[in-house]
């Protein structure tokens, strides 16, 4: 009877480790390290992580949240590893818009993926009682891409900690890496990249050409019609940025982009007092062609903006992980002020809400009434 048990429980570790290995779905090596007990609940947002531990977080808030949040495979990078990105969606049946958010495009700017997971678990822990998220939810599904340029992060980890670009491989073999920020199909290497495979700046061998960009570029434009706002998440120089980089021209809604921008840069600043500027690529920071944000709007999404996060000039990308937890709580207000303002104007304050807020006014009044 007690082989019998043993026997049991050793099939069950080896089916269960069995399964839990393949929803992996190769991890790569990192994973191995890290393999040890492993709970979402003791899981540090204010820590940095390795590519391993985020594939691991993923699958875990993916079962874990089953009924808001599925994994999906977005492409594999050059090296062959799989993109995945969240889908946050309440069960409905109406039509909902969608809200894209990818973090870690340069791999060097950790604090990135360390916001992506910060407002995945921010959403998911507070989605229920938070009314205003609640209400966001209704009408809106979020689109998490926690990692972009998943080769180059590994290469940030384990190689070169200033690492940018890709790793995909030019010039037979003689030189690495793709700005994937200047890889979209917008004005492609007409200013502020390089042709220069050497380059930091080097936007690959033609727009588009690399896998990762392919990925994002591919699930964005099938979509277009349905997303309202496309943020991506960088570092460093507190800068809330509107399209355009490659040209001091403004977009369509420039005004609105500005007004909700400076709204969110200053919800930002209520937070922790940091500021943040608001402005065009071309006005406030520098030239740039092929960069996610100018595509996104030039293909139809009203909303685009680029989040380059703490610091402003003391650590820069190498920001002290002291520094995670209030540059990610700040940068959440910014990012809730702008899908508040998104959602309010596609679905502005329903009769229902003036009725309850006019109920509570009531209520109030009653209550001070009968203390006299
Ligand atoms: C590329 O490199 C390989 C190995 O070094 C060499 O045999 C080949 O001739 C090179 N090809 C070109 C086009 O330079
Ligand atoms: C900027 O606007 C001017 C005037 O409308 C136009 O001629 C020019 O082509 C625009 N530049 C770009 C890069 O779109
Ligand atoms: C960032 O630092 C620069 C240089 O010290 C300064 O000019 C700029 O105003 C600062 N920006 C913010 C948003 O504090
Ligand atoms: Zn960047």
């Amino acid at each position: 009877m007690k082989q019998l048990l043993v026997i049991s429980y050793l099939f069950w570790v080896l089916v269960l480790g069995g399964l839990g290995y393949r929803s992996l779905a190769q991890p790569g090596p990192e994973v191995a390290e890290t393999a040890s007990p492993w709970s979402l609940e003791t899981y540090q947002y204010n820590r940095y992580h390795p590519m391993g531990e985020i594939y691991q977080w993923m699958s875990q808030i993916a079962e874990k949240y089953k009924d808001v949040v599925t994994q999906h495979y977005l492409g594999m990078t050059y090296e062959m590893r799989p993109m995945y990105y969240f889908k946050i969606s309440q069960p409905s049946n109406d039509p909902k818009k969608i809200i894209w958010m990818d973090c870690g495009i340069h791999a060097r700017e950790w604090i990135a993926p360390a916001f992506c997971q910060w407002f995945v678990k921010e959403i998911l822990q507070n989605y229920k009682d938070n009314s205003k998220i609640r209400n966001l939810l209704r009408n809106l599904d979020l689109y998490v891409l926690p990692v972009l340029n998943v080769d180059g992060y590994i290469y940030t980890w384990t190689t070169d900690r200033h690492w940018r670009k890709s790793r995909s491989s030019h010039n037979n073999g003689t030189c690495f890496g793709t700005d994937l920020n200047r890889n979209f199909d917008v004005h492609w290497c007409t200013v502020g990249s390089s042709k220069d495979c050497n380059d930091l700046k080097f936007c690959g061998t033609g727009p588009v050409s690399e896998p990762e960009t392919k990925a994002v570029s591919s699930l964005i434009d099938s979509k277009k019609e349905n997303i309202l706002c496309f943020l991506t998440i960088h570092c460093s120089g507190q800068l809330i940025l509107t399209p355009y980089g490659y040209t001091k021209n403004k977009s369509s809604n420039h005004e609105e982009l500005i007004q909700v921008g400076q709204k969110a840069a200053n919800a930002l600043k209520a937070k922790h007092g940091t500021n943040y500027r608001v402005g065009s690529s071309a006005d406030i920071l520098y030239d740039t062609s092929g960069t996610s944000k100018d595509w996104a709007r030039d293909i139809g999404i009203p909303f685009s903006y680029t989040f380059e996060l703490r610091d402003n000039g003391t650590y820069g990308f190498l920001l002290p992980e002291d520094q995670i937890q209030p540059t990610c709580e700040e940068a959440m207000e910014a990012v809730l002020s702008i899908l508040g303002d998104v959602h309010e104007k596609y679905w502005p304050s329903n009769s229902a809400a003036k009725v309850t807020s006019t109920t509570v006014v009531l209520s109030l009044l009653m209550a001070f009434i009968s203390l006299f």
